[in-house]
């Protein structure tokens, strides 16, 4: 099924230029993005599609750069993986997941490849990359066998390695259509064509350990076993559009509001999931408190949060002294300016 999308999405280019491109190797880079509303439940775990539409913020400066090229030895029946410099076991869980996404790509099942990837995002950040990863990946493969593929399908190929990479292919704010089709092709991302270069967001690292339950199984256990969950895709539809109109129009306050209560509604439905789904440490609650608190004392600041302990705090540039005062180990990225 995964093989028939990527045929759909790649068309023929991968085998009309696949002598053109030979021994070529192929890089990409992308940044890491923070859902403002969030995606969170696939209607098809195959194709990766989700039960709702979602909107990003990518961060600048912070993100993944893979190359990619094929190994040529008959010797060689594994692909090579490594992160940051290092080799990793084949049985490692992230080489695992690429060699599976690969398995799309090969022009024979013996074509393999030597992936080298490298992820600036800090890990004091607590920041997922699995969505700066692929669409990293994607854009090398793109480079390795020159598709020349446009945002659109670079996009749809990043969701079938992790949703929310779909986002990754733009810098600044980007839209993930739901889609309706069974097949597909109409669950992609898209640039929000706006500028807003007060915009900031603030990292606040509580705990960078490895989260106990990854996304993709967190959404499937939610979608199975919480019955809040039904009223998840509505609601995060329409703070989607509140979201959107809000880039459009600069309206921070609203933004802000929306972007939060999202969070909260993800985090509800993961606390009313079986076995429950409770990412949140005391320091995260405690985190929220101090932030509602300056809200009161006038600091225009939101927070929002995915599946794991650390906050990300939305603000405006004015606000950023009041901020840093705050919150001591922040660690602010700075807009795209564009
Ligand atoms: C809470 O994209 O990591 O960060 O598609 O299974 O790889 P898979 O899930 P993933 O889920 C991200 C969930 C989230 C919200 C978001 O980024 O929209």
């Amino acid at each position: 099924i995964q093989q028939k999308f990527v045929h759909q999405v790649i068309g023929h280019s991968a085998t009309n230029n696949r002598l053109a491109s030979k021994n070529k190797i192929g890089s990409g880079s992308a940044p890491v993005n923070i859902a403002l509303s969030k995606y969170w439940g696939k209607r098809d775990a195959t194709l990766n599609l989700p039960t709702n539409g979602s909107l990003s913020i990518s961060l600048p400066g912070l993100g993944t750069k893979t190359q990619i090229e094929r190994l040529e030895s008959q010797n060689q029946q594994t692909d090579l993986v490594s992160l940051n410099g290092q080799r990793l076991d084949q049985d490692n869980a992230f080489a695992k997941r690429v060699s599976q996404f690969l398995n799309y790509f090969r022009e024979t099942p013996q074509t393999f490849f030597k992936v080298d990837t490298e992820n600036s995002v800090p890990t004091a950040a607590g920041l997922a990359s699995s969505a700066s990863g692929y669409a990293a990946l994607v854009l090398a493969l793109n480079d390795l066998f020159a598709w020349n593929l446009d945002n659109k399908s670079l996009s749809l190929l990043a969701r079938l390695g992790s949703g929310s990479a779909s986002r990754s292919l733009f810098n600044g704010f980007a839209l993930w259509h739901q889609g309706q089709q069974a097949d597909g092709l109409d669950s992609y991302a898209e640039a929000i064509d706006t500028t807003w270069p007060e915009f900031c967001v603030g990292l606040l690292e509580i705990d960078v350990k490895q989260k106990p339950v990854s996304s993709t199984q967190g959404m499937q256990n939610t979608v199975e076993t919480c019955a809040l969950y039904q009223a998840w895709p509505q609601q995060a539809n329409q703070d989607m559009q509140t979201i959107l109109q809000a880039i459009k129009d600069h309206d921070f306050a609203t933004l802000g509001k929306t972007a939060e209560h999202n969070a909260l509604t993800m985090h509800a439905t993961m606390i009313a999931t079986w076995p429950p789904i409770v990412y949140w440490q005391p320091e995260s609650v405690e985190a929220m408190h101090k932030i509602w608190r300056l809200r009161e004392q006038g600091v225009a600041v939101y927070f929002t949060m995915d599946a794991g302990p650390n906050l990300k705090l939305l603000f405006l540039e004015t606000e950023k002294p009041a901020i840093l005062q705050a919150f001591k180990q922040i660690k602010i990225l700075e807009p795209f300016k564009s």
